[in-house]
C-alpha cells in the first residue's frame, strides 16, 4: 500500500483564520499535540510576516520531535532566508515556497507575466535548495490557473529541485471530478511529477476540501495538507479528522495508508478549539459533540444491540475514551502535576503553581475533576501565557433590584495594577466595561456563546465571545466556576489577541497568502 502523508497547516493556515493571534507558547503546544497525533509533517508558520511568528516557528523547530517542521516562504529571497532561519535547527526541515499562477492573480496582485512567474518559482526553489534538499513548491491559485500554464510551472518547480509539489484550491473553487482530471492532465503532460510527491492544499468555501482531497489521491497524490477542525482562510482548510477517518474508514476502496494515531483525534480537536477560540460545532463530522450520540430510540436501540448498526467507526478509535474521573478535592500538588506528565504537558514551575491553583479552586466545587477539565485549565493559562493584559480580580455586585456593577482589576502591560468600575445591563455588560475601562482599549462585545466542559451544574463554565476591537473582529475564550468570571476572561483574551495582531502589522508589512 501507499502511505499518503498527511501535512498540518492548523500553525499557518489555520492560524490565518479571522480572528484568531496564537502565541508562542500556544503554537508550540498545539505543536507537540500534532507530534503526538504523529502527523507527517507541521507547517508551523510563516516566519517572515513577524517577529511573533518567526519566534514562535525557531521554537517549534527547535523542540518539536518526531514531524518534519515546514516553514512557508513567497519565491522572494528574504522570505526563503528569513524561512531558513527559523526551522534550520529542526531534525527534518522543510522550505515551503509558494508563487500565484493563475491570471487573475498574476493581473491584479503581482503584475508579472508568465515568462516572469516561471523564472521567479525556479529562483525561489532553487534559493530553497541551497538551504535543505526538502523543498515544497504550491502554484497558488493552481485550479483558476490555465492547465497548460500550470503544467510549465510545474516542471519548471521539478527541475529547479522541488521535491514536494503542491496543487492549491486555493479558493475552494473545484469540484471533486474537475479536480481528478486536473491532476490526471498533469502527471500526462508532466511525467517527471512521477518522480516527486504530489499533494494537494484544498479550501472549503464550497465545502468540498474534504472530497477534492480524496479524489486527489484517487488519482495519485500522495500528500494532503490540513487543519485540525477545518480551521483557515475564509471557510477554511481539509479538516485532518475528517480526511483522516475517511482514508481509514474506506482503506477498502482508496488502497492507501495513513499512520496518523487517530486515537489522539478528539484530544487534538479538543485543545486548537480551546487555544484558537474557535468552537466545534455539535454536528461536526468525526469531532463534534453528536458525531457519536445517537438521539432517536430505533437508532439507540441498533446500537445497543451492535453498535455496527449505525456506527461506522469505532469512538475509541478517535480518542473518545476521554472524560475519565482522574483528580478529587484531595488530590495533591503531586498528584495534579504526575497527571499533567501522564497527558503530556510540560509547564514551568510558575505556570504548574497557577494551573494547580485553578484546579483548588475548581476542587472546592466540583468533586471529580476529568481529563477535559484538566485540559481547559491549561489551555486557558496558556492562552493568557506571555499576554499584555491579566485579569487581577473581579468583583460583582447586584441582583434582580439592584444595578449591575463590576469593579475589575486588570494587570497593565508595565505590571501595573489598574482598578475600574463600571455598570451595564447585567452582569456580564458590566465586567467588559469595567476591563474597557481599565484597558483603555476601545473593545464592544459582538456575540458570548457559554458551554460546559463536562456534564452536571457544578461544571467548569467555557466562554466564547466575538469582540469588536477599534473595527477589527478577535475571538475570545474563558474558563471558570463562574460564568461571569469566564466571560471576563474571554472579552480580556479577545483584547490580548488584538494587541497581539497589533504589534505583528507594525512589526512588518509583508502580506499574507
Ligand atoms: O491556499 C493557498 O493557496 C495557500 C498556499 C500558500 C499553499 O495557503
Ligand atoms: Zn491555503
Amino acid at each position: 500500500m501507499d502511505k499518503v502523508f498527511v501535512f498540518d497547516t492548523t500553525l499557518r493556515d489555520g492560524e490565518q483564520a479571522p480572528g484568531i493571534a496564537l502565541n508562542a507558547k500556544e503554537k508550540l503546544e498545539i505543536a507537540e499535540q500534532l507530534a503526538r497525533l504523529e502527523v507527517d509533517v507541521i507547517e508551523a508558520g510563516f516566519p517572515i510576516t513577524s517577529v511573533g511568528d518567526f519566534e514562535a516557528v525557531k521554537q517549534i523547530a527547535e523542540n518539536v520531535k518526531g514531524p518534519q517542521i515546514a516553514a512557508l516562504a513567497r519565491a522572494v529571497d528574504i522570505d526563503i532566508d528569513r524561512a531558513w532561519e527559523a526551522i534550520s535547527s529542526a531534525r527534518d526541515p522543510r522550505i515551503h515556497v509558494f508563487l500565484s499562477t493563475s491570471d487573475i492573480h498574476r493581473k491584479y496582485m503581482l503584475e508579472a507575466t508568465e515568462e516572469e512567474i516561471v523564472a521567479q518559482a525556479v529562483a525561489g526553489v532553487k534559493r530553497a535548495k541551497g538551504y535543505t534538499n526538502n523543498v515544497e513548491f504550491s502554484p497558488q491559485d493552481a485550479t483558476r490557473t490555465d492547465a497548460d500554464f500550470l503544467c510549465e510551472v510545474v516542471r519548471a518547480s521539478i527541475e529547479a529541485g522541488a521535491t514536494t509539489v503542491n496543487i492549491p484550491d486555493t479558493v475552494g473553487y473545484t469540484l471533486p471530478h474537475e479536480f481528478e482530471e486536473l491532476l490526471s492532465y498533469l502527471y500526462e503532460k508532466v511525467p517527471q511529477l512521477h518522480d516527486v510527491i504530489l499533494s494537494v492544499h484544498c479550501h472549503n468555501d464550497l465545502g468540498l476540501a474534504v472530497a477534492n482531497s480524496l479524489s486527489a489521491v484517487r488519482v495519485g497524490a500522495r500528500q494532503v495538507e490540513t487543519a485540525v477542525n477545518g480551521i483557515g482562510e475564509r471557510a477554511g482548510n481539509c479538516s485532518l479528522e475528517e480526511v483522516v477517518m475517511a482514508l481509514k474508514t474506506r482503506r477498502d476502496l482508496v488502497w492507501v495508508d495513513v499512520t496518523v494515531n487517530t486515537r489522539e483525534i478528539a484530544r487534538t480537536s479538543r485543545l486548537v478549539s480551546l487555544l484558537t477560540g474557535y468552537p466545534v460545532q455539535p454536528n461536526k463530522a468525526v469531532v463534534g459533540a453528536n458525531a457519536v450520540a445517537h438521539e432517536s430510540g430505533i437508532h439507540q436501540h441498533g446500537v445497543l444491540q451492535d453498535r455496527m448498526t449505525y456506527e461506522i467507526m469505532d469512538a475509541t478509535e478517535i480518542g473518545y475514551e476521554g472524560g475519565q474521573i482522574v483528580l478529587g478535592k484531595h488530590s495533591g500538588r503531586h498528584a495534579f502535576s504526575a497527571e499533567l506528565e501522564k497527558m503530556g504537558y510540560e509547564l514551568s514551575k510558575d505556570e504548574l503553581q497557577r494551573a494547580f491553583e485553578r484546579f483548588k479552586e475548581l476542587a472546592d466545587r466540583k468533586i471529580q475533576i476529568s481529563d477535559s477539565d484538566i485540559e481547559a485549565i491549561i489551555a486557558d493559562e496558556m492562552r493568557t501565557s506571555g499576554d499584555t493584559w491579566e485579569l487581577v480580580d473581579l468583583t460583582l455586585v447586584g441582583g434582580t433590584t439592584v444595578e449591575p456593577r463590576a469593579t475589575a482589576r486588570v494587570k497593565t502591560p508595565d505590571g501595573e495594577v489598574v482598578q475600574e468600575s463600571a455598570s451595564g445591563d447585567g452582569m456580564i455588560d458590566a465586567a467588559c466595561g469595567a476591563i474597557v475601562r481599565a484597558t483603555g482599549v476601545d473593545a464592544r462585545l459582538l456575540s458570548f456563546s457559554v458551554g460546559a466542559v463536562t456534564a452536571g451544574t457544578e461544571a467548569l463554565g467555557d466562554v466564547t465571545v466575538q469582540v469588536d476591537v477599534e473595527g477589527d473582529r478577535f475571538t475570545g475564550r474563558g474558563v471558570s466556576t463562574d460564568v461571569v468570571e469566564a466571560s471576563a476572561r474571554a472579552f480580556l483574551n479577545a483584547i490580548n489577541r488584538a494587541t497581539r495582531v497589533g504589534r505583528r502589522e507594525r512589526a512588518t508589512d509583508a502580506p499574507g497568502p
